[in-house]
């Protein structure tokens, strides 16, 4: 058991807490209700003699200015209790865990708050399961993974809105930079291996010299193969729809993650030139034809392309992406049909036609950048389809429906395809010539 007195190694000196009034940076940050309920947490936290504090993600997230409204709520005393009579007072809908001491209330508006009582673990022996104390919020903050990740928010009545830093969160926030709080951190819990480059990535954050020699060792040391696979699948999934995913991936790569994790993993120019394009063709995707792209199956693709399908299958059934396997047994059914790539755009759209969007995502990303261009040019036109004619012309032309319209209507997109037809006149012009029609 450490004993975080003597044992930090972050600065190799006793630090002194911090304390800041962060009372209106909290009140401009978040909601004005969501300030009312916190402040209700916190009278009742006083009467209780209890000390409630925010922290985690949310606090890191007010000092850097970001988005966020994921509100955990530390209980220096008795999380359960204190949830009990604020759910009760205000009529809101809560649960709790007794055995682990945590407890949520979901609000009118939906929004949750989670509750915990301050805690401390203890393992008895190296890999066992930790038993769970109660400790003071300090003794809570000191077990987390990075320190920019360990400040706190008072929000008991008496002190609401001090900002209360024990680790020297908010410099390592102004420098920048990744870093745990002891040794053993990596050990305790492999999974932060991945959580230090999410981080590092999405911020733009360097990691600490000595915290990435102690990440260096437990990727050395395999730990991530020990790792819950679910934890491991959670992780992943997070840093693959995180903004900056190809940064993190970058990560992954330099520290030998993916190497670890993936069977014969190569990292070369080509997977490089795959995953930059893949990034841009998902907001492409995104913004031009409304389609959610399932980021983690193409990430995943993208880093496993080369891999025998079976081979990729063992590593997605390990780590739970059972989702994913739909992608890549689709891109393999279809990947053979690109080997020769014919001149007419018609042509192509015969090829793409019934491929799904998801698949098309990551073989633009994949094939020639001047296939993939002409893929999109393709999809842009079938957008504008409906633009060009319809059904309801044909009829105002005097056909009858039946099925033919549709012959009818796919005979002038692919005609608009290759350019012999350039818009509405021109398709109208060529349905009167050809089927002798009147004029509208
Ligand atoms: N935590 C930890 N070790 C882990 C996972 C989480 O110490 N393996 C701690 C972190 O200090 C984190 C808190 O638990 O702040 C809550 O976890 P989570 O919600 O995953 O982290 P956030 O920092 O809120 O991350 P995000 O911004 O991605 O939501």
């Amino acid at each position: 058991v450490f004993d975080f007195e003597k044992d930090i190694f972050i600065t190799r000196e006793r630090i002194k807490p911090k304390y800041l009034n962060y009372r209106e940076k909290l009140q401009q940050h978040l909601p004005d209700d969501v300030i009312q309920e916190l402040k209700k947490i916190g009278v009742i936290a006083k009467r209780s003699g209890f000390r409630a504090y925010l922290v985690g993600g949310i606090v890191r997230d007010i000092v850097m200015k970001r988005k966020n409204l994921d509100i955990d709520i530390i209980v220096e005393g008795d999380a359960i209790e204190l949830v009990k009579k604020y759910a009760k007072e205000n009529n809101y809908r809560y649960y709790y865990f007794e055995e682990f001491m945590t407890a949520q209330v979901t609000l009118p508006s939906g929004l949750k708050i989670d509750f915990a009582t301050a805690r401390k673990e203890i393992y008895e022996y190296p890999g066992a399961y930790p038993k769970v104390r109660k400790a003071s919020i300090k003794e809570d903050l000191y077990r987390r993974d990075f320190t920019i990740n360990t400040l706190a928010i008072e929000i008991t009545e008496d002190n609401f809105g001090t900002l209360i830093d024990f680790f020297n969160g908010l410099r390592d926030i102004k420098d920048k930079v990744i870093r745990i709080l002891h040794q053993l951190s990596f050990i305790e819990d492999p999974v932060r291996i991945l959580r230090a480059v999410r981080f590092a990535g999405r911020f733009g954050f360097k990691i600490g010299k000595m915290t990435e020699r102690l990440l260096k060792l437990a990727v050395d040391e395999n730990l991530l193969l020990v790792a819950p696979t679910g934890r491991v699948n959670t992780e992943l999934s997070y840093s693959f729809n995180e903004e900056k995913a190809t940064e993190i991936i970058y990560l992954m790569n330099r520290y030998k993650i993916l190497h670890q994790l993936i069977p014969e993993f190569v990292f070369d120019d080509k997977r490089e030139e795959v995953i930059n394009r893949l990034r841009d063709m998902i907001v492409t995707f995104e913004i031009f034809f409304g389609h959610k792209v399932d980021r983690v199956a193409n990430y995943l693709l993208a880093l496993m392309y080369h891999l025998p399908l079976d081979i990729s299958y063992q590593f997605l059934e390990r780590y739970h992406f059972s989702n994913g396997k739909q992608l890549f047994k689709l891109f393999f059914s279809v990947k053979g049909r690109f080997r020769k790539i014919p001149e007419k755009n018609s042509e192509l759209y015969m090829i793409i036609k019934n491929i799904k969007k998801d698949v098309l995502v990551f073989l633009c990303s994949y094939l020639p950048a001047e296939i993939s261009e002409r893929i999109i040019y393709i999809l842009k036109k079938e957008e504008e389809r409906k633009l060009l004619i319809t059904g309801n012309d044909l009829k105002e032309l005097g056909l009858k429906p039946s099925p033919l319209f549709k012959e009818i209507l796919d005979e002038i997109f692919l005609k608009y395809l290759d350019g012999e037809i350039k818009n509405r006149r021109e398709a109208l012009e060529y349905l009167k010539n050809k089927y002798k029609l009147n004029e509208i």
